[in-house]
């Protein structure tokens, strides 16, 4: 099978997919939701063959709660250093339902892999998504200069 999809880059093989996805429900255990009490994990896989995980940290100021995916990503580039590229992120929530991840996230995936997988739960299931497609028209520092 051709895994591949031109100029987008490889795709994800099941494998790979059914692993992320499955890393980050056992990741939201981990959640500090003690004001929303919304659940959520996530799981990323870097270029570099890794996967990193992360749950949502909330704050009695409500404002300074750090996301799941933030916190994988956080994660990562700790790991791996300033080098680190997101290949692909899951996401996944308890309660379980569409759990699309917030513009602050979208902005950070953009930052370390604008053409990265994204796996949430949608309306109407398990949506995979580039994250440039998530956030078109992203921030990035040199464009701006
Ligand atoms: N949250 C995430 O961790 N990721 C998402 O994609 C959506 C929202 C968290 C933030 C907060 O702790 C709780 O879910 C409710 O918003």
């Amino acid at each position: 099978m051709d895994m591949n999809n031109g100029s987008l880059g490889p795709q994800l093989t099941a494998a790979e997919r059914d692993l992320l996805l499955e890393k980050a429900k056992a990741a939201l255990a981990n959640a500090y939701a003690p004001y929303s009490k919304f659940q959520v994990g996530a799981a990323l896989l870097t270029e570099a063959g890794n996967v990193y995980t992360g749950c949502n940290v909330e704050n009695a100021s409500y404002g300074l709660t750090n996301c799941a995916e933030r916190t994988a990503i956080f994660s990562a580039v700790n790991a791996e250093g300033s080098g680190m590229h997101i290949r692909a992120i899951a996401v996944w929530s308890n309660p379980e339902g569409p759990c699309s991840p917030c513009g602050a996230c979208r902005q950070v995936m953009f930052e370390f892999g604008p053409k990265s997988i994204v796996l949430f739960q949608g309306i109407n299931g398990i949506e995979e998504v580039r994250a440039s497609d998530l956030l078109p028209h992203g921030f990035l520092f040199e464009a701006s200069c």
